[in-house]
């Protein structure tokens, strides 16, 4: 079956871009910039362990000893990162932060965005400038002209989905929400903050909205509003909801475009889309009211944050004057960190249209690979189409999972090829998984989990369905 010849068959992508910019190593209880020998240590096969809690106590100064002790744990946190960064497949979030060298002398200042980012502070420490740049960009890609969008840059896509929702209801007071139960909790949370009647959507096998459960329940409210929260790309299967049949779906039951708002959760996917085929375009050209995406998502920024981009014509339902901060406020937060609009401004400056596509391309390409090693190793699994996210069995040894640092969901887990993502890592994980896993089940006594439910039959190679 050759499953350990692996690596001829990811693509190849560099690891010293990432490696170069190591961050601060100790020696003999000073910091230096790390180079050479941590890159051995960190491309090494056998996964370094899941890193233990430090017990970090703050304790009064006593003598000027201490700045060589604060120094020395510091070093040592940085140290066991450093170490781990190849081993963070599990969870969304692009480590490769080739600018953080260039950006780093910014972390010197407060930078504090608060109130609109339209609307200049008093105080010269914001970079507001940064940011409507940014969200200029992003109101590019979603076709709306810059005298009729507005938007911030957030503390990422939960804020996004709460300013969103909260738009949505605002706009129509009395409205439901509605959304696919594989949506993130973010969206269920506002739900319940905002106290708002809400209808659960069914989901397909892949994850996606099943759109016939929708139009039942459109069909059944008729009297009242929809406000439907669209998932591009889910939080655990990768799957993108189809923004078409759900406007399609609305008209078909009978609602009128005042009588929906769309809130479009792209936090996982939003910038994989614009470089695949045969997924609807996200565009405010569609009856829609809000886009969101993390920023540290695909496209990477060492800080949480993301975009929120809504029409113009709709924000002064969530407008206010502030006289303290002299701003109009239509965000969620107060104080908004300044850093993240530079470090979004940046990445995209230095990537790209063209570095986003190549980035997409690799990461989908490297997830069916993965996907396809799965199989063959005969691992139940699942990948959609254009997706970044392979599904597959949960590993049996809690060890096991924290060293991939892997989220698990009943008997799934996955891992998510972003861009940071090395065919190494994947390679390193993928002889790891095998060679546990023939210990895990080599007696016999213990079998694979039933994946049929969750994954669909043909996609489940358990010791029932494998022979199906
Ligand atoms: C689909 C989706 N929406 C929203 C979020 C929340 O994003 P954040 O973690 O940036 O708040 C996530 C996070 O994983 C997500 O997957």
């Amino acid at each position: 079956m050759g499953i350990l010849a692996f690596e001829e068959d990811f693509k190849p992508i560099t690891l010293s871009q990432r490696d170069a910019f190591l961050p601060f190593f100790v020696q003999n209880g000073s910091f230096t910039n790390g180079e050479l020998g941590e890159n051995k240590r960190m491309i090494k096969t056998v996964p370094p362990p899941a890193r233990k809690n430090m017990h970090i106590t703050v304790v009064e100064p006593r003598s000027k000893d201490d700045e060589a002790r604060l120094k020395c744990m510091l070093a040592k946190y940085l140290d066991t990162i450093a170490q781990r960064v190849n081993y963070h497949i599990g969870y969304p979030v692009n480590i490769v932060y080739e600018h953080y060298a260039t950006l780093a002398p910014l972390i010197r200042y407060h930078l504090n965005n608060c109130g609109d980012p339209f609307i200049e502070n008093t105080v010269d420490f914001h970079s507001k400038d940064f940011e409507v740049g940014v969200l200029d960009w992003f109101a590019q890609l979603w076709e709306i002209e810059k005298d009729e969008y507005w938007g911030y840059v957030t503390n990422g896509g939960t804020e996004g989905n709460l300013h969103g929702i909260l738009l949505g209801r605002e706009v129509l007071p009395n409205g439901i929400l509605y959304a696919s139960r594989e949506s993130h909790y973010s969206v269920f949370k506002a739900a319940h903050m905002y106290r708002m009647e809400f209808e659960g959507i069914e989901t397909m096998i892949n994850g996606e909205m099943d759109y016939n459960d929708l139009k039942s329940k459109l069909l059944r409210n008729k009297g009242k509003p929809a406000i439907i929260n669209v998932t591009i790309g889910t939080t655990f299967k990768g799957a993108m909801d189809d923004l078409d049949a759900i406007i399609h779906a609305l008209g078909e039951c009978g609602y009128s475009h005042d009588q929906f708002y769309i809130h479009c959760d792209a936090a996982l996917s939003g910038l994989v889309v614009p470089f695949v085929k045969n997924v609807p375009k996200i565009t405010f050209k569609k009856p829609i009211g809000s886009v969101t995406i993390s920023g540290h998502k695909f496209l990477g920024c060492p800080m949480p944050c993301g975009v929120q981009i809504t029409r113009k014509c709709l924000i002064h339902n969530l407008s206010r004057n502030v006289e303290y901060i002299a701003s109009v406020d239509a965000t969620i937060s107060g104080s908004r960190n300044g850093l993240t609009p530079i470090f979004l401004w940046y990445s995209l400056s230095t990537k790209g249209r063209a570095g986003l596509q190549k980035d997409a391309q690799r990461c989908i390409e490297n997830a069916a690979r993965l996907r396809d090693r799965f199989r063959g190793a005969g691992i139940s699994t699942m990948h959609n189409e254009n997706g970044i996210t392979v599904v597959f069995e949960r590993p049996r040894d809690k060890e096991f999972v924290r060293r991939w640092q892997l989220s698990c969901v009943r008997d799934m887990a996955h891992v998510i090829v972003m861009p940071g993502v090395t065919s190494e890592a994947l390679d390193n994980f993928f002889k790891d998984l095998v060679q546990e896993r023939a210990m895990w089940y080599k007696d016999g006594r213990d079998q694979p989990p039933c994946l049929a439910d969750d994954l669909g039959p043909n996609n489940c190679y358990c010791p029932i369905h494998q022979q199906i």
